[in-house]
């Protein structure tokens, strides 16, 4: 295997014990010449499947036409793009900026408000992770990463999950409270729709920005476009990215005519953000979503994997769509590495015992099968053939 950790590459991540040459749809391929199912899609980026020929297409097709032009000029393929996104996503948002990173989406975002409403603290759920940069990082809960930047950090209210006594701590010093409608990372933690809601009504009292981090959660993964506009809240800014473009950078903070129409020139800014490769990229994204009917597909997948995984190792399944959770009566590590060896790809969480599944929506109904009955081997002791 190539050796990334005697390299010039930093080391700072903990990585896979494998290594993977090239990848298909939902089958990654490895240097040892094995196949694996990838429920990890690739860190919940290949939304419609690893290497898809529509989007490599699109983006040589630009390559070739104009590969970049910042946005010192307008170009018609990021207006396309925009109108594109804003007409996908609904909910109420009329408005995009694009950048390139989920951290970047949450750090405009969050600067936005503040600077909207003259306020300096913002307020986030238990569990929420919202990113590296220093006001994502304000509003990302766990405590190893923020630590050593503390002093730095914007001042944050903590809210209990799904407490509605405790959203009366949002106070008016509060510019903005941004949540996952599903927490990701915590271990597919789902905020309740009256959570959800009463954050919607305090944030109206109270003169602050919801901002909904559907990085995650976002373009088509749980079963619509964004979780945003669900049982009628609408969030003012949704912040979308790793899908949205299938492995080519981009993120994009969505807004509602309210916060769009306040935005001045020179307000926001990002030499490669909206650039035209990243923009041909997303455009092709979203026509395979809504030629492919991969909306629906996802929420079909998600049931299924809720129906079938309750098995071996497995006491609950959690979540929705292609964004589930697996709680493990063992270490999900250790599942995990079971896993990799029979052959699947999955996630671990900041919960111990959830592993997280974030698989592509074309992801074949077959490949769910199979790995119920890698569970169900785990589970028995891999006494049973598989
Ligand atoms: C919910 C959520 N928000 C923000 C981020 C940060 O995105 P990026 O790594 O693209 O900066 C992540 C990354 O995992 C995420 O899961």
């Amino acid at each position: 295997m190539h050796d990334a950790k005697s390299s010039a590459l930093i080391d700072t991540y903990a990585q896979f014990p494998f290594e993977i040459v090239s990848g298909v749809g939902s089958r990654v391929r490895l240097r040892d010449g094995r196949e694996m199912w990838d429920f990890y899609g690739g860190h919940a980026v290949c939304g419609i499947g690893h290497s898809h020929a529509a989007v490599a297409d699109a983006i040589v097709r630009q390559a070739r036409e104009l590969a970049f032009y910042s946005n010192v000029v307008p170009l018609e393929i990021r207006t396309r793009a925009a109108e594109r996104l804003v007409a996908f996503a609904g909910a109420g948002l009329r408005h995009v900026f694009f950048c390139n990173s989920g951290a970047e989406a949450n750090e405009n975002a969050l600067k936005l408000a503040i600077q909207q409403t003259n306020r300096e603290k913002i307020a986030v759920a238990d569990g929420g992770w919202h990113g590296r940069t220093l006001l994502a990082l304000s509003a990302t809960t766990e405590e190893k990463l923020r630590k050593p930047f503390a002093k730095l950090l914007t001042e944050s209210v903590r809210l209990k999950l799904n407490d509605l006594d405790d959203i009366r701590r949002i106070d008016d010093r509060v510019a903005a409270v941004i949540v996952e409608p599903i927490e990701s990372i915590a271990g597919i933690v789902t905020l309740d729709p009256a959570f959800l809601a009463a954050l919607r009504r305090r944030c109206d009292e109270i003169g602050a920005l919801l901002v909904f981090d559907e990085i995650q959660t976002g373009v088509g993964r749980c079963g619509r476009a964004y979780i945003a506009g669900e049982h009628g809240t609408q969030p003012d800014i949704v912040t979308s990215a790793k899908s949205l473009a299938n492995g080519f950078p981009v993120g994009a903070v969505l807004m509602n005519s309210r916060v769009g129409s306040r935005v001045a020139g020179g307000d926001l800014g990002s030499t490669f953000g909206g650039g035209p490769l990243a923009c041909a990229a997303m455009l092709a994204v979203l026509d395979v979503i809504e030629r492919e009917e991969l909306i629906a597909r996802a929420a079909q997948l998600g049931d299924r994997m809720r129906a079938a995984l309750r098995i071996g190792p497995v006491c609950d399944v959690l979540g929705r769509g292609c964004l589930i959770g697996l709680r493990t009566t063992r270490p999900a590590k250790q599942i995990q590495a079971e896993l990799f060896d029979l052959g699947f790809v999955t996630g671990t969480s900041a919960d111990s015992h959830v592993l997280r599944l974030m698989p592509p929506m074309n992801l074949p109904f077959e490949a769910i099968d199979e790995l119920g009955r890698a569970l169900h081997w785990i589970g028995a002791g891999k006494e049973a053939a598989i």
